[in-house]
């Protein structure tokens, strides 16, 4: 299937000059949302995933499905102050300022195999907050996996484990 057909680009947002990918038209059309999934879930079906780690609020969308589908469970890292119960916390440089990401404490146990999914690799600091947060707590990331890579912002090149994407620009 051509997801990039479903993709909406978006001009100047959310600021002048940055062509914003949208996903919600990707992800209203069922065919392209079942589709979606089920490419990533039949990469990763046979790999051996023990749990699947998405970050608030994008990438629950698609980690929440993945996850289900593999028979594996979901973890949710949440942005700062929402986990009530005994938790890490990682923070990444933002364009202006920091922003903080934080897990629970027994979410992950030591040696679990850990697929992380986001929508979208940007500049890649959300996804090396993640995968500190999870090696932090002794899990392996076996794989990031995406919906869209922006290749321009060589976010691919600050990870410290291999890349899987839908699509790429
Ligand atoms: C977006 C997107 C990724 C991240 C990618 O999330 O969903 O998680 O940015 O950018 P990066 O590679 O430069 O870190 P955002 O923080 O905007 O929040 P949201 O998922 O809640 O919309
Ligand atoms: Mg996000």
């Amino acid at each position: 299937m051509d997801f990039k057909a479903y993709v909406r680009n978006v001009p100047d947002f959310p600021v002048p000059g940055i062509q914003f990918k949208d996903l919600t038209t990707l992800w209203k059309d069922k065919e392209a949302f079942h589709n979606s999934i089920e490419e990533l879930v039949n990469h990763y079906k046979n790999k051996k995933i023990d749990k699947v780690v998405a970050a608030e609020s994008r990438g629950f969308i698609i980690g929440a499905p993945l996850a289900y589908a593999l028979g594996v469970g979901f973890v949710p890292v949440r942005k700062a102050g929402k986990l009530p119960a005994e938790k890490i916390s990682e923070s990444y440089a933002l364009e202006y300022g920091v922003a903080t990401l934080e897990i629970h404490k027994d979410a992950i146990y030591p040696g679990e195999q850990v697929l992380l999914v986001d929508d979208v690799l940007a500049t890649g600091g959300t996804c090396q907050a993640i995968i500190r947060l999870v090696e932090a707590l002794g899990g392996k990331v076996v794989e990031c996996a995406f919906f869209v890579v922006l290749d321009a912002l060589k976010g691919e090149e600050k990870l410290s484990c291999p890349v899987y994407t839908l699509m790429r620009y």
